[in-house]
Order: C-alpha cells, then sequence, then structure tokens
C-alpha cells in the first residue's frame, strides 16, 4: 500500500543526509520486527498476560498492538517491554483501519481460527512490492477444515480444527505462522511440509513451546505439531533484527567505514556476510557479534538472486542495490520474491546510479559516488536503501515519505548517527 497523502497540508516531515563519512563505531540492533508481530499475535492463543521483552518500537508493532486492543486484549508498553493481556477477548472481527495498513495482520485469521474458531478481517496491506495474495494461506488452512466466504474481507469459520497433512507449495513464511498459530490448538497431529526456515519462525515455535505446545522441526525441514488442549501464558525476549543489522553492514561497506553489530547469529546473517565478503570487504563473526571493514573500494557481484532463507533475503535486496551501485564493474541481481521490489532503482537513479531493470532482473553498473538528491522512499527496505545511498553520496540528501522508514528502524537517525552519519529529521512547516 502506498500511504495516502494524509501528510497533505500538514508539516512534511523528511530525512537529510550530508553524505560522504565513513561509519565507524558499534550498533546494538533493536528486537526483530519479523518476530515481534506473528509473536504478539500468538498471545491471544492464550488467556492471562504475556510478557514481550526487546520488542522494536516501531509503527507496524504499534499498528498490532491497535488490533488487538480492538479485539478486547489490553496491552501496556514500558519502554522496549509489552505486556499483552489477552482474558478479555471477546470479539472475532477486525475492522480496525490499521489491518489493511500492515501485511502482518493476516495472522490473526490462524490466531483467531485457533482461539475462537471463527475470524473476520481486511484484505492485508503492507508495502506495495508485489501483489502479496493470501491464497497460500487460505488453502493451507482450507486443509484443516477451515471454510471461508468470499468477499471484500477474509473470512473464515472452523469450529473444530482438525490436525492434518498441509503441503505448501512455497514456503511462505506468513502462510507457515498462520498454519502454526492453527495448529496447535487444533485436534491431533499436524504435518507443514515445505514450511518456511526463516529463524523468525524458529522463534515463534519456541515462544508456543514455551508456553505448553508441541512443535518439532524435523531434518527436512517439515513442522511436526502435536494438537494440545491450552496454552499458557508467557515471557519471551525478541531476537535482534537481522535485516536492520544487515542493513547497518552494508551502510558501513557503502561508506568505506568499519563497524560492529551485535546479536545476530552465524546462520541468521550467512548469506548477506557472504555477498560482502565477495564485495571485497572483510566480515568478521564471533558468537553473535559482526564486524565489517572495509578499505578499498567495493567489487561487484556478477549474479545473485533473492531466495527464501537460509539464501539471499529479498529484505536486504535493496540495500544491496545501492552498495552495488557503487561497486566497480557489472553487477546483476535477480528478483525471486515479490515482483515489484526494485522501485528504488528509480530513485536512485534521481543520485547518478546506472541501473537497468528488465522484469525482475536488475543490471547495475557502478559509478564511484553517487549525488545528493531529492528522493521519496519508496517501501520500507526500499526506503533504507536509499538512506544508504545518502550516506555514500556527494552533496546533501533529502528522502521524503519516511513513514515507510519508520514501520521497521526504530530510529534510523539514531542508529546511523551514533556512528558518524550526519543525518537528521526536519518538520518542514511549509510542507
Ligand atoms: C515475510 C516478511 C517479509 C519478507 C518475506 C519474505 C514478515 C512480517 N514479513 O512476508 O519481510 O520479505 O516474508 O521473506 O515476516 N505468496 C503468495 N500467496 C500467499 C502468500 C505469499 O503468492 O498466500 C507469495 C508472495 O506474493 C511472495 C512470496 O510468496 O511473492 C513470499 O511471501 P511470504 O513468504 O508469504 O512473505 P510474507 O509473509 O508476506
Amino acid at each position: 500500500m502506498r500511504p495516502d497523502d494524509e501528510s497533505r497540508g500538514m508539516a512534511l516531515k523528511y530525512l537529510e543526509i550530508s553524505g560522504g563519512r565513513p561509519l565507524f563505531g558499534e550498533i546494538q540492533i533493536q528486537g526483530s520486527k519479523n518476530a515481534a508481530l506473528p509473536i504478539l499475535v500468538s498471545c491471544i492463543l492464550s488467556e492471562g498476560t504475556c510478557r514481550i521483552e526487546n520488542c522494536p518500537e516501531i509503527k507496524d508493532v504499534e499498528d498490532t498492538l491497535q488490533i488487538m486492543r480492538e479485539l478486547g486484549c489490553s496491552t501496556k508498553r514500558s519502554g522496549r517491554t509489552v505486556y499483552v493481556n489477552t482474558s478479555g477477548i471477546s470479539g472475532w472481527e477486525i475492522r480496525a483501519t490499521e489491518a489493511s495498513r500492515i501485511r502482518s495482520s493476516v495472522l490473526f485469521l490462524g490466531a483467531l481460527l485457533g482461539r475462537m474458531g471463527k475470524a473476520a478481517l481486511p484484505m492485508p496491506g503492507g508495502c506495495a512490492i508485489g501483489s502479496r495474495p493470501v491464497d497460500l494461506h487460505q488453502k493451507a488452512l482450507e486443509q484443516m477444515g477451515a471454510v471461508f466466504r468470499n468477499g471484500d474481507q477474509i473470512q473464515a469459520e472452523c469450529p473444530l480444527i482438525q490436525g492434518g497433512r498441509i503441503r505448501l507449495p512455497f514456503p511462505s513464511v506468513g502462510a507457515t505462522e498462520n498454519c502454526l498459530l492453527a495448529c496447535v490448538l487444533a485436534k491431533g497431529e499436524s504435518w507443514i511440509e515445505n514450511p518456511a526456515r526463516e529463524p523468525e519462525i524458529d522463534e515463534l515455535c519456541g515462544f508456543l513451546n514455551l508456553r505448553g505446545a508441541r512443535i518439532t522441526r524435523r531434518a527436512d525441514g517439515s513442522l511436526r505439531i502435536q494438537g494440545v488442549s491450552r496454552l499458557e501464558p508467557g515471557v519471551w525476549q525478541i531476537q535482534a533484527d537481522r535485516i536492520v543489522a544487515g542493513t547497518y553492514l552494508m551502510a558501513a561497506a557503502c561508506t568505506g567505514g568499519s563497524l560492529c553489530v551485535s546479536g545476530c547469529s552465524r546462520e541468521s546473517l550467512g548469506a548477506a556476510a557472504e555477498v560482502l565478503r565477495q564485495m571485497g570487504a572483510q566480515v568478521q563473526n564471533q558468537e553473535k557479534r559482526w564486524a565489517v571493514a572495509v578499505r578499498e573500494r567495493l567489487k561487484g557481484v556478477p549474479y545473485i538472486e533473492t531466495r527464501p532463507y537460509p539464501e539471499f533475503p529479498t529484505d536486504l535486496q535493496s540495500p544491496l542495490m545501492t552498495a552495488l551501485s557503487v561497486a566497480s564493474g557489472r553487477s546483476r541481481i535477480r528478483e525471486t520474491i515479490f515482483e515489484n521490489r526494485f522501485s528504488t532503482a528509480w530513485e536512485l537513479h534521481k543520485m547518478g546510479a546506472r541501473i537497468r531493470v528488465e522484469g525482475n532482473l536488475a543490471c547495475i553498473d557502478g559509478v564511484r559516488r553517487l549525488r545528493g538528491a531529492r528522493i521519496q522512499a519508496p517501501d520500507l527496505r526500499g526506503g533504507a536503501a536509499l538512506v544508504l545511498a545518502g550516506l555514500q553520496a556527494e552533496g546533501i540528501t533529502r528522502i521524503e515519505r519516511t513513514e515507510y522508514i519508520e514501520r521497521g528502524y526504530e530510529d534510523i537517525c539514531r542508529d546511523l548517527g551514533s556512528v558518524g552519519a550526519r543525518i537528521r529529521v526536519v518538520q518542514d512547516a511549509g510542507g
């Protein structure tokens, strides 16, 4: 979804970056957005209060909490700790506009079916990075006995969820999470074949198991869920956000700096680290600490494609595009997950990048230096990629539509400013 022009007539907010300074230092990485969202939604599967620690202070989390309040939950935030009390949950219908703003609202489908046997919610929103249908979610839940009613909204009913064998034709992250949420309280045993393997899925399983669920992942990746009759509330600490960490490592690489980030496991950043090494960066990892250092101009990568975990993530494709646009030689990126994820290229052109897009393939001829320009964030990760471009560019870059970036980054100015970037938020009263 492209945000409407609610900002028209109001103060215009934008980021202003004065480029050309290498980043040096260390950044503590915020909690993971993609782990926090399903974990919060899963709270509604039990009665009582769950405590979620290290929950990132971002717009998508606030929207999720607003939907939970509409369902009758009470929520409280104290810094990065969020308390969700689900005892007052009464409804199964979501009308909140927040639900049509974020993609992850679709996860309420599985959770409400699991807890209430019924669910109704608007079609989910999210970044305009592709068509993002929900057919895989629907087909998987139908295999468990859910009956859907067609209409403008998603409506489903399933008084008794039956365990069974579910095979996903594609390892969709959201569809895997929806199945898990619906299966944990199902009657009997369920198998999810070809599920997503992203670390955020295992984190969700960890939280559900802590509360009494019985989920195991087999060596072939499939998930086995033995249904239980109830879940208890629980306490959980969200892992660091591997996409934010990867974005910052690439920011340091683009600017020829050296940076440490902490909190992410070896596996979770493995593919991104490998690409940075191919580009000539020195990347080191010790336990959950990562360091990147770049002493020479980055080298292009002949060919890379985005793939489901553990391969190179689509969420880091845009930041990588920025890095490759200033690397030597020709690089090519194939985007295989979201078809519209090259909008960043059009904004990078305004900064002097040489990128040719043909379908899902981007061909990038690196330039030495980008130049500052007035540009707009096209989506969440694309917006972050433009910040990286601004840090590398000569002169001043002004990035509008920062609301996209706020959906996933707690405070990109605080983080990058602490390691030497000249970046600030400007409120332009004139609009
Ligand atoms: C999640 C992440 C997002 C990440 C993406 C892929 C969250 C909150 N978001 O999104 O950051 O970029 O995984 O790693 O965790 N698809 C269908 N039908 C469906 C569902 C998906 O065709 O019913 C397609 C999508 O259009 C897309 C692909 O499958 O082309 C991947 O989607 P999916 O893995 O479901 O991504 P999300 O869960 O939306």
